[in-house]
């Protein structure tokens, strides 16, 4: 199976410039966080969104043990992405599902994941872009992943590329969308 968290990753780099923001929508252990924060470097700024304290710490931890300690991290639902985020944003990433060695009834739902979207895609300045792995194997991760295909697909400033992660049906998906000049 192809890995999209290193696609997505490729994709960053091929945008982020040291001195940008960037967001990582659903921090969990704060892996991404971590690639984002060496991308923009130390006179950029991370910015990040979770809903449980457990990844936030895992994620403050990772980042401090790396010298990585001005990144900004939320206890909040990313659906208020463009109420703390100022500024000119370059990547915004979604990767959606659970916790991985979390509790796995806590995962992003679509209620929330698709107003959450829409406030990212109002934050990134052109040229910028929106990553989004959906997951299709857990209950509700194919609906969410449909309705996200579903709302990149009806933004019309965004050109947007579907990547799946193998053959099968609950295989994850890449989303990648760019915002237009
Ligand atoms: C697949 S994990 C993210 C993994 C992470 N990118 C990493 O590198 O470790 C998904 C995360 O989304 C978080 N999440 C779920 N609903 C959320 C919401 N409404 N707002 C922000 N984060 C949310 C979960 O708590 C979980 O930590």
């Amino acid at each position: 199976m192809i890995r999209l968290t290193e696609l997505a990753h490729e994709r960053w780099r091929a945008v982020l410039r040291p001195g940008d923001t960037a967001v990582d929508a659903t921090v969990g252990n704060g892996h991404d966080t971590l690639v984002l924060a060496r991308l923009v470097g130390p006179t950029g700024r991370v910015i990040g969104f979770d809903v449980q304290p457990d990844a936030l710490f895992a994620a403050r931890q990772r980042l401090d043990d790396a010298g990585f300690l001005d990144a900004r991290l939320y206890f909040d639902d990313h659906r208020k992405i463009a109420e703390f985020v100022t500024g000119s944003v370059r990547v915004v990433c979604f990767n959606l599902g659970y916790l991985p060695g979390g509790d796995k009834t806590v995962t992003t739902r679509r209620e929330s994941t698709i107003p959450a979207i829409a406030a990212a895609a109002s934050i990134l300045v052109p040229g910028g872009v929106l990553t989004v792995i959906g997951y299709r194997g857990h209950p509700g991760g194919t609906e969410e992943t449909d309705a996200v295909r579903e709302k990149l697909n009806s933004m019309k400033e965004f050109a947007v590329e579907e990547i799946p992660g193998g053959e099968s049906p609950t295989s994850p998906v890449l989303f990648v969308a760019t915002k237009n000049h």
